[in-house]
């Protein structure tokens, strides 16, 4: 039985994720800062039978991920009351639609500490436990526009950026951690239909993307689930953003053209 932290699985992507994972066997720790959503889904997980058949059990903790103190606090109740963790699903993360000029200091800071700041403190602090799992995973649930920054989404798109660079490094000193290596994955969603749209700070009100089309949150929880049984570096989920991303070190200027044209809305690629 493999046993799971998914963050940010009050809602979305990791509610979908805790759903998929106990539906397997797992056992889910489900991390968030709201309690009641968590105990929720905690308590439908445990009544679907996921815990029976287990042999496990399901956990709850909150946590702030914008707070260290909070992060140390969570790893100590998953170490003295879950104990070991296989995968970590590190999916917690909050939207910023704004253009430069309307970021507000606190939520740039909030941004950046929730989507970033967060899961590097986070690997800090459960590196122990991790060393005790026979086929540790780590995944990062990064975006797309990780690899491709979007105008009216900088400071969201470069918290990104950087989560797939910290990832990247963190292959590589965690390639000989504990029994065999502990794997380090990024996933890089495209548009998904949950609640991040509603919940992002957008004090312009700059318009949302049409949900019709996107995919749904078990669809990425699906990737999630292919990536614990068979971990890959990277995976993004749309092949017009993969390559977007590929293009864009090698050809900017193209990159451009096809993000504005993609796009839409006013936006044009630089002239010069
Ligand atoms: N939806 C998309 O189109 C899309 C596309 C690409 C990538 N993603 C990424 O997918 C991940 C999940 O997003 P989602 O679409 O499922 O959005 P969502 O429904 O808004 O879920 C976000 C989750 O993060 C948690 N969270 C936010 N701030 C937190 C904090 N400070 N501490 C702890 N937990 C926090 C929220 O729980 P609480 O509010 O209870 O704390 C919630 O469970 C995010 O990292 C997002 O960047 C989303």
């Amino acid at each position: 039985m493999r046993r799971a932290l998914v963050t940010g699985a009050s809602s979305g992507i990791g509610e979908a994720t805790a759903r998929l994972l106990a539906s397997h066997g797992y056992a889910v720790a489900l991390l968030a800062r709201r309690l009641e959503p968590l105990e929720a889904v905690a308590a439908e997980l445990a009544a679907e039978g996921g815990v029976a058949s287990s042999g496990g059990r399901h956990h709850v903790v909150t946590c702030d991920m914008t707070s260290s103190a909070s992060i140390a606090q969570a790893a100590k109740d998953l170490a003295e009351n879950f104990g070991t963790i296989d995968l970590v699903v590190c999916n917690a993360g909050v939207g910023y639609r704004a253009k430069i000029e309307e970021l507000d200091d606190d939520l740039l800071d909030a941004v950046f500490a929730t989507n970033v700041l967060g899961p590097m403190r986070l690997a800090r602090e459960l590196l122990p436990i991790l060393r005790l799992s026979e086929r540790a995973v780590w995944v990062n649930v990064s975006s797309v526009v990780g690899r491709r920054g979007i105008p009216g989404q900088a400071a969201y798109s470069a918290t990104k950026a950087a989560l797939g660079s910290f990832a990247e490094a963190l292959r590589l000193e965690w390639a000989t951690e504990g029994k065999g290596g502990i794997a380090v994955c990024t996933l890089n969603p495209a548009l998904t239909a949950t609640g991040f749209f509603e919940a992002q700070p957008n004090p312009g009100s700059l318009p949302n993307p049409d949900l019709a089309g996107a995919a749904g949150p078990m669809d990425v929880a699906r990737e999630i689930l292919k990536l614990d049984k068979n971990p890959e570096p990277e995976r993004s989920l749309r092949w017009k953003w993969w390559l977007l991303g590929a293009l864009t070190p090698i050809f900017p200027r193209l990159s451009d053209r096809m993000l504005a044209k993609k796009l839409g809305g006013g936006w044009q690629a630089p002239s010069r």
